[in-house]
C-alpha cells in the first residue's frame, strides 16, 4: 500500500530557525537591535520547566536575548500582573510569554489581557485574536502558524482545498481555521459534539487534529492522499511504566492512507518554538517601525 510522506518537523523547524537567525544578525548589524524574549513561569510543573528551558535555549541560539522569570508556585495574581507591567515597560523586552497552565488561583485571561498587544508573541490576547479574525496584521498563535507553514510546503496550493480542523480551542482550533480561511480553503471546524465525525474527516483534503485525545482519528477516517497535521501530544501508558507520547491520529493506520502526515513527536512540536522566535523577531521590527522580514525554512 502507498505510504505517506512523513513530514519532518524537526528538520523543517531547524531550517526556519536558521532563517530567523540570519535576520536577527542583520537587525543587529543594521540597526543595533537584539530581539528580547521574556518567558514567565509560575511554579514547578516539570513539563512547563522543560518547555521554558527550550524556549530560552533556542532564543539564545538564534541570537536573541532571553529573559527567564521563574516565580514561586504561591505567587499571587497581583504579583504576576505587576511583573507583566514591568516587562511591558522594559524596552529590552520585545516579546512576553507567560507559560500555561497557570496555578488554579490565577485567572489566565486576566494575565493574557495584561500583556501589551504588541509584545504578545503567543498571539493569545483578544485584540490579536480579533485581528486574525478580521484579516489584520496581528500576532498569530505559534502552533497554528507552524502548522500553516508545513501545509504550505507539503499540501500543494491551498486555495479551494477542503480543510477540516478538529478541535475548537482558542490556542489552536479557532486560529488554525482563521488562517486556513485566509488561504482560501473551505474550512470546517469539528469538535466533540460534531455528528458523523468520521464522515466529516473523510471529506477533508487537509485534516488538522487538535483534540487532545490519543489516537482518536483512525486511518479509515482519512481521505486517501490527504495532508494530515497532528497537533496532539498525549502520554499513553506502556508496560515499562515510562509512558509514550502519541498524537490525536492513529499514526500506524493513517500513514498507509494519507498523502503526507506529521509524526508525534517530531512533527508540529518543534515548529511551535520556531514560530515563537519568528513572532519575537517580527514584534521587534514592528516596535521599531521596520518592515517585517521575509523568513521561511532556508533552502536545503
Ligand atoms: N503551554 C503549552 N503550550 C503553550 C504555548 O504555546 N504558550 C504558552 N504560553 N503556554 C503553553
Amino acid at each position: 500500500m502507498a505510504k505517506a510522506t512523513i513530514i519532518d518537523g524537526k528538520h523543517f523547524a531547524a531550517r526556519l530557525r536558521v532563517s530567523i537567525a540570519v535576520q536577527v544578525a542583520r537587525l543587529k548589524a543594521d540597526h543595533d537591535l537584539t530581539p528580547g524574549l521574556a518567558v514567565v513561569l509560575v511554579g514547578e510543573d516539570p513539563a512547563s520547566q522543560i518547555y521554558v528551558r527550550n524556549k530560552g535555549l533556542q532564543a539564545r541560539e538564534a541570537g536573541m536575548n532571553s529573559f527567564e522569570h521563574r516565580l514561586p508556585a504561591d505567587t499571587s495574581q497581583t504579583e504576576l500582573l505587576a511583573r507583566i507591567v514591568e516587562l511591558n515597560r522594559d524596552s529590552a523586552v520585545n516579546g512576553i510569554l507567560v507559560q500555561l497552565p497557570l496555578p488554579k488561583r490565577i485567572d489566565p485571561e486576566a494575565v493574557i489581557e495584561a500583556i501589551a498587544v504588541e509584545k504578545d508573541v503567543d498571539g493569545f490576547h483578544p485584540f490579536n485574536a480579533g485581528l486574525l479574525a478580521v484579516g489584520g496584521a496581528g500576532m498569530v498563535p505559534c502552533t497554528p502558524l507552524g502548522c500553516l507553514m508545513m501545509l504550505k510546503h507539503y499540501a500543494g496550493k491551498l486555495v479551494g482545498q477542503r480543510a477540516l480542523v478538529l478541535g475548537r480551542s482558542n490556542i489552536v482550533g479557532k486560529p488554525m481555521a482563521a488562517l486556513l480561511l485566509r488561504e482560501h480553503c473551505t474550512v470546517t471546524i469539528a469538535h466533540s459534539r460534531t455528528r458523523d465525525l468520521a464522515d466529516e474527516c473523510r471529506r477533508a483534503d487537509i485534516l488538522v487534529a487538535a483534540t487532545g485525545r490519543a489516537h482518536m482519528v483512525k486511518g479509515d477516517w482519512i481521505k486517501p492522499g490527504a495532508t494530515v497535521i497532528d497537533v496532539g501530544i498525549n502520554r499513553i501508558p506502556t508496560p515499562d511504566g515510562k509512558g509514550r507520547l502519541v498524537g490525536d491520529v492513529d499514526f500506524d493506520s493513517a500513514v498507509a492512507v494519507a498523502g503526507a502526515i506529521t509524526p508525534v513527536p517530531g512533527g508540529v512540536g518543534p515548529m511551535t518554538i520556531a514560530c515563537l522566535l519568528l513572532n519575537t523577531l517580527n514584534a521587534t521590527c514592528r516596535q521599531h517601525g521596520l518592515p517585517v522580514p521575509e523568513v521561511g525554512p532556508a533552502a536545503e
